[in-house]
């Protein structure tokens, strides 16, 4: 592992930080304020997602999730290595080769655990398969968003009532509770094995705010972020948005 992230005086190496967890765990959620913060540091970032971070990846994404398509078990395996590897070629290498921090919504991971674990598939063929797709970049950082499983579909339920949105519940997330619970316990088989790479945050009992808290607390240790000395200028009621000072007058936080 080679961080290099410092903010005071500007040093910058390429990060790789993926976000993973079952269903509802608010990895989108968490993805966006993370690079959001990032970004006020004055840092580059990259956020993308999978499957479909490509536009070759966002046809294999409607496949993937379409609820009428019948895919056999190999096919979903080798559509999800499919789109990653595009995705690494196309988006992740280049960024990172450009001194970028990359925050992808779920990588290699989700397919150890959804397809190996969650479709009682030999895990170690789908991590096979799966290095073959990404050529050995592995992330520097996972950040393992935990969510007790009926918690994180009903999440799921409520912003999909919330939104209007008539389509209802993708192919994948269709698949029954115990489906949806093999998924869970299979990522935390894989931050066991791997504790180095791995951060989690149990989001069940959370609000947004504080698994927000929690995850910039994790990526400030692990990228050695500290923050950059500046004074705010500005009077009260003006806000400062200098790097990452928001302060609207109260002075830099
Ligand atoms: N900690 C939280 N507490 C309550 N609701 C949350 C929390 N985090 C996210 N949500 C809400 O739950 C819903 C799902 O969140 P989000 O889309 O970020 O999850 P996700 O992990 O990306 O899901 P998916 O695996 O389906 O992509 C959203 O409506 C979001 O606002
Ligand atoms: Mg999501």
């Amino acid at each position: 592992m080679n961080l290099r992230v410092r903010v005071g005086r500007t040093v910058m190496a390429a990060v790789f930080i993926t976000l993973e967890g079952p269903d509802g765990s608010g990895k989108s959620t968490q993805a966006v304020l993370l690079a959001e913060r990032l970004r006020r540091f004055g840092l580059p970032v990259l956020l993308t997602r999978e499957p479909g971070g490509t536009a070759l990846g966002l046809t294999l994404r409607q496949i993937l999730l379409e609820p009428s398509n019948k895919l056999a078990v190999m096919t979903e395996v080798l559509l999800m290595a499919a789109d990653r590897a595009q995705h690494v070629e196309e988006v992740i290498k280049p960024a990172l080769q450009n001194n970028m921090i990359v925050i992808c919504d779920r990588y290699v991971d989700s397919s150890l655990a959804y397809q190996g674990f969650g479709l009682l598939q030999d895990v170690a063929k789908v991590k096979t398969i799966n290095e073959a797709a990404i050529g050995g970049l592995w992330p520097h950082l996972t950040l393992l968003l935990d969510v007790e499983t009926e918690t994180g579909l009903q999440r799921h339920t409520l912003a999909s009532r919330r939104q209007g949105r008539s389509e209802g519940l993708d192919r994948i997330e269709q698949r029954d509770l115990e489906f949806h619970r093999r998924v869970r316990q299979g990522y935390n088989r894989l931050q066991e094995s791997d504790p180095q790479r791995f951060a989690v945050v149990d989001t069940t009992e959370l609000g947004v705010d504080d698994v927000a808290q929690k995850v910039w607390h994790i990526v400030r240790q692990r990228l050695e972020i500290s923050e950059p000395e500046i004074t705010c200028t500005k009077k009260e009621g003006e806000s400062c948005e200098v790097n990452h000072c928001r302060s609207a007058g109260s002075g830099c936080k």
